[in-house]
């Protein structure tokens, strides 16, 4: 069995599963050698065989992989993977690096040698990663039973004890079995944890109750930023409502309908407390020209942005050249560009009501 383990990370990757009362070897995981995660560990254990990490690292709610160093048999636990923080996997001839089985509903099959008080793990191998077939079959060492028989896969962010930085950060180590939900990521620093819904990359910011804009009177929408952080861009998703420039043109969610003047731009503005653009940038925004009513031109305050429109479901930002440093709690407003401006206000009307998102660095 060593032998062939050893084999394996000359090999440089192969598999490495769980084995069910059937027999049949659940293959999970690769296993790369010669690199290792830097900086995640937060127990480190001295052990007979690397198998014997594996067992370990199942037995901890928060490990999600493990780092094993040749020749000193040392068991590195980390909390997290190399798909969450790419920059910290690193080469290291002496040291490989094992995910822990992330398949979700191992609970069932790390359950299958059962609670018994000799129950026993068992771990198989493949070289070739498709190879269920050929699939080495070897009993393991003993893993405690109660720990066994609950062993359930946590990964980053489903638990308070395990945060993550961020959505974006989950999204990464989830790739895509990153379901829609509620986790638990850091919302200042490293200090505070917060529960945020997060869609893929995106974490929602207000909560249930919609935040909403009017078109004039100084009637923006505003809403707390609920995390401190680099927001590399943001999305409104659009819940009701509509507004409208005049009044004899229809509604739009995000712009101007009055084709004449605007040319069915887009006047939803993002700014900070002090009513600096911030999505889109000041630079990225138009003015009118100067003529007909306008005879000095019109502050910059409309723009048009590629895949979206005045009634698409989502106003979705680019990314910032630059992302923009937010504290816990900042308040942030949503304008329409009119009322923003202060100009042609006076024949507005109507509201939009939105979700917002942030994306994170
Ligand atoms: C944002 O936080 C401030 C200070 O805590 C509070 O006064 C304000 O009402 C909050 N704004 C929103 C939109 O929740
Ligand atoms: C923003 O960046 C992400 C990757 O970091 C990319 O997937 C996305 O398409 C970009 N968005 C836009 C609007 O360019």
């Amino acid at each position: 069995m060593e032998t062939k383990f050893w084999l394996s990370i000359m090999l440089f990757i192969s598999r490495i599963g769980i084995i069910d009362a059937a027999g049949q070897c659940h293959l999970a995981e690769y296993s790369i050698g010669g690199l290792f995660l830097r900086g995640h560990t937060f127990k480190t254990y001295q052990v007979g065989l690397p198998e014997d990490c594996y067992c370990r690292c199942f037995q901890e709610l928060i490990c999600q992989s493990f780092n094993f160093v040749l020749g000193q048999n040392l068991c590195e636990l980390n909390k997290h993977t190399k798909e969450a923080r790419p920059e910290d996997f690193v080469p290291d001839w002496k040291r490989f690096y094992v995910k822990r089985v992330t398949k979700r509903g191992s609970r069932k099959s790390a359950n299958l040698k059962g609670p018994g008080s000799n129950a026993r793990y068992s771990i198989c191998w493949s070289f070739s990663p498709n190879d269920y077939e050929s699939a080495d079959k070897q009993e393991g060492q003993r893993c405690e039973p109660p720990h066994l028989s609950h062993v359930e896969i946590i990964s980053l962010g489903t638990i308070r004890e395990l945060p993550a930085e961020s959505c974006s950060e989950i999204a990464a180590s989830e790739g895509n079995k990153m379901v829609n939900r509620k986790y638990w990521t850091y919302s200042d620093g490293h200090s505070e944890v917060i529960e945020a819904y997060c869609e893929d990359d995106w974490q929602k910011i207000n909560g249930k109750e919609p935040v909403f804009f009017r078109t004039k009177d100084n009637e923006y929408g505003a809403f707390n930023m609920t995390k401190s952080g680099r927001v590399k861009t943001m999305k409104l998703v659009h819940r009701s409502g509509s507004v409208r420039c005049n009044p004899s043109t229809g509604g739009s969610y995000w712009g101007f309908t009055n084709k004449f003047l605007y040319h069915d731009k887009l006047t939803t503005i993002i700014t900070d407390d002090n009513k600096n653009a911030i999505l889109p940038p000041l630079k990225k925004l138009e003015g009118l020209k100067p003529g007909g009513s306008y005879p000095r031109g019109a502050k910059q305050h409309f723009y048009s942005l590629d895949g979206n429109s005045l009634k698409s479901p989502e106003l979705v930002f680019r990314n910032l050249t630059n992302p923009f440093s937010v504290s816990l709690s900042q308040e942030m407003l949503i304008w329409y560009g009119q009322d923003w401006k202060d100009c042609s206000e006076n024949e507005n009307k109507g509201k939009t009501c939105v979700d917002v998102y942030v994306w994170y660095e």
